[in-house]
Order: C-alpha cells, then structure tokens, then sequence
C-alpha cells in the first residue's frame, strides 16, 4: 500500500483528483488499524482502535498541524490562525460499526486534513483558527454510547454515559479510570460556544440518492434524530414437542409480532424509518420454547414530532402484544437525539461552492445520524454529502467512493474554508 503522506510533496504539477486520490490512499491505510484479520472493525478504545487515533494524529502533524490525542481519545489537529481567533471545526468519526466500509466517518477528518495540510503548504492563513477533528466514538458499538466523542468536545457529555458496559461487562468509567481520565478531563474538553466559528462535516451520503441523480456532492438540510431503545421480553421456556401451541408463551414469538409492528407503523410516512437491529434468544436451543427474547429499536424521522408519535404507537403495540401473549416486557429507553436543520449561512456557503465548482447545488436530508448534530445550538453547523457507489450502500464493506467525487469535495471544502468570513 503506497504510503502516501500528507505533508509529502508532489513533483510533478497537481495531477487531476489530486486531493482525492490521497483521501483513498489515507483511507485505506487507516483501515490497516483493524480488530479483525479480515475487513474493518474499529470500536472505542479497542487496540485498533488507538492506533488508528496515533496514525491520525501522526499524518496531522506531517500536515503542519498542532495535534494531540485528548482524554477520550478525540484526535484533534489544529492549522492555527492568531491567538484570540474563532474555531472552525471540521471533522467526523474514526470508530466504525462491525465489518465497516472504508469511508463512514473517516472520509470527513481525511478531507479536513488534506485541505489542512494544502492551506500549510501554501502558506494561506484563516481569520479563524481551522481544527480538523477525528471523534473517537459516534457509532456507539461497543458501549452503546453514540456521540460519545463529539459530545465532550460541544460540552455536552451525558455522565449517565459512564455506566454503559460492553458485552464483556467493562464499563466506560473504568476504561477511563485506567486510563487516568477523570470528569474535570471530559469537562475541560468542552468548547465554549463563543469560541466556535462554525462546524463542517464532509460525509458519505449512505443512500443513493446522489448516485440516482447522477452527483457528486450535495447540500445536507437536517439530519434526523433516532430514538433508541432496548426490549427485553420473558415468556416461560419449555419442551417443543409437548406444549400445545394455545398453551404457550413464547418470547421469540412475540418479539417477532414486536419486529413487524415497527414496520407496518414506519412503513408509508415519509421520513420515519424503523428498525430491529438486533433480535437475540440468548442461550435458544433447537427443541425448546424461547423464555427469554432481546431486541433494540431504532426508530427516527426527520422532525421530532413524527418519530415521537410513532415511539408512542409502538410501545403501545408492544405491552398489547407481550399481554395478550401473556409474556413480560420491558423496554428501556438507551438514547434520544433530536432532529436538527443544518444552519442557513452554512447551507448558502456549501451551496455557493458547489455552484462554483460547477455542479448543479442538490440539497437533501439526512436519515443517518452524525457528530454535527452534537454541535447544533451551539454554532452553525453544515454538512456536505459525498455520492455513494453500489447503490448507494454503507455500513458494509461494499461501501465505496471515487477519487474524483473525495477531490470534488474537498476542493469545494477548501474554497468554503478559504471564503468564509
Ligand atoms: O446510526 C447512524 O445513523 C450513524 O451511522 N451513527
Ligand atoms: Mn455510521
Ligand atoms: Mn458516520
């Protein structure tokens, strides 16, 4: 694998997708960093998991940029302006979900510090101070703690955080014990918000939409917000062969009248999605009655009160279910992140860009979640989609991109960052 570094210098004149055919380099070089011998899996904390937070902040630093990995593992690198200027962040996620594609989260801290390391080399100085960002945990697999990162850094860590376990029983606060990290570390993290510029996020599209549109970019209008929760359901194990089916309570069976409930209710409204990620008959055996189901609910719409009136008709549906199939459920709720809008000035600037670069600015929503949604209130924040390859696929090792589209992006990155007032 070339080791294209950032700071390295090109001979020859800029060849066309330049900028892009780096940001692929970076990113399947980052992808080495992996907790499994084959495809990408890279949660928090994990070994991989720091050596790809070393390997990006060791590529900032080759940029010229000032970069340190902070107590929750947030890789932060930052192309100063003078002393007393604003921030702009821009950055994304390095944790990934299990057997991940190369690009979620990473294509965006790499295009940040490829445009980064080209304002260093030509010397072009910001009115604000420009911090390229790799969050260390927005997925939340491992501990169930989406934005974990992002959140530190927008002062808005949520303490209850540090009791979440992962499926060896490690809970955040002793990981953090261990690694010396107590709450004034996460507290001094936090951006007062009159110290931010703004925020930027460059990231997949994870739909096919500006594939179907044949597009390189486009311009992100809100990002949904996702609810989501954790049932468990106990109904009385037995033999499978002698219990009549009337006299039955079967937990896997009613998880799974649980599991079409979500989609009939999400089906046909708009941009409510519903899912049953996970479904489990922990310990099942062949030849006997599940007493015991879990499953997670992930249910999200673009506007609050959408997804909000369907979590109301969903829970309902499920304790009618568990009670008339005379089993017992309980449903904790695991998280909740409000539907945001993208701010209109950071919305005209990606839109202006795009426009000169020219390409026809599309503006779309946004079903995924994503760390500028922690930062939303707290400054303007803009997100720029990149077109997604294979239909439109991610969260998979299908996921892909191409060199000109990354180079599209990040030239329409630089061209924002260098225009903004
Ligand atoms: O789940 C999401 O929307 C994101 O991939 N974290
Ligand atoms: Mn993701
Ligand atoms: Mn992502």
């Amino acid at each position: 694998m070339s080791n294209t570094q950032p700071g390295s210098k090109t001979g020859a004149a800029s060849p066309p997708n330049e900028f892009g055919a780096k940001i692929l380099d970076l990113a399947r070089q980052l992808a080495r960093w992996s907790e499994t011998a084959d495809g990408l899996t890279c949660t928090y904390f994990s070994a991989a998991h720091k050596a790809a937070a070393r390997q990006l902040c060791d590529w900032m630093r080759s940029a010229g940029l000032h970069a340190e990995i902070d107590a929750v593992g947030n890789v932060v690198g930052r192309y100063a302006s003078d002393g007393a200027a604003k921030a702009l962040i821009v950055g994304s996620h390095y944790d990934t979900v299990a057997d991940a594609g190369l690009f979620d989260g990473r294509l965006g801290i790499l295009t940040g510090l490829i445009v980064a390391e080209h304002l260093n080399r030509t010397g072009r100085k910001l009115p604000f101070h420009l911090d390229v960002i790799g969050f260390a945990e927005e997925e939340g697999v491992r501990f169930a703690a989406p934005y974990l990162g992002s959140s530190a850094i927008a002062g808005r860590f949520d303490d209850a955080i540090l009791q979440r376990r992962d499926k060896d029983g490690v809970s955040v606060a002793a990981l953090f014990q261990e690694a010396g990290v107590d709450r004034d570390a996460i507290r001094a993290l936090g951006r007062p918000a009159g110290t931010l510029r703004g925020y930027l996020e460059i990231h997949i599209e994870q739909g096919p939409v500006l594939l179907e549109r044949h597009l390189p970019v486009g311009v992100v209008t809100a990002i949904a917000g996702a609810a989501r929760f954790r049932v468990t359901i106990r109904g009385v194990a037995g033999h499978a062969g002698t219990v009549p089916m009337p006299l039955r309570h079967d937990a896997a069976a009613a998880g799974a009248e649980i599991a079409l409930a979500v989609e009939r209710r999400c089906s046909g409204h708009g941009t409510l999605v519903g899912t049953v990620g996970q479904f489990a008959v922990p310990n099942g055996l062949i030849n006997v009655i599940p007493g015991l189901c879990e499953l997670s609910l992930d249910i999200r719409a673009g506007d609050n009160e959408t997804r909000d009136a369907a979590i109301r008709d969903i829970l309902a549906a499920a304790e009618a279910i568990a009670s008339r199939r005379g089993v017992s459920i309980e449903i904790a709720e695991i998280g909740r992140h409000s539907a945001v809008p993208c701010a209109p000035p950071m919305r005209a600037a990606l839109a202006a860009a795009v426009a000169r670069a020219g390409i026809e600015p599309f503006h779309l929503a946004s079903g995924a979640g994503h760390d500028a949604a922690i930062f939303a209130g707290l400054t303007d924040i803009g997100m720029l989609f990149v077109r997604c390859g294979n239909g439109g696929v991610s969260h998979s090792p299908l996921e892909t991109i191409t060199a000109g589209d990354a180079d599209v992006a990040a030239r329409i990155l630089l061209d924002v960052v260098v225009n903004l007032p």
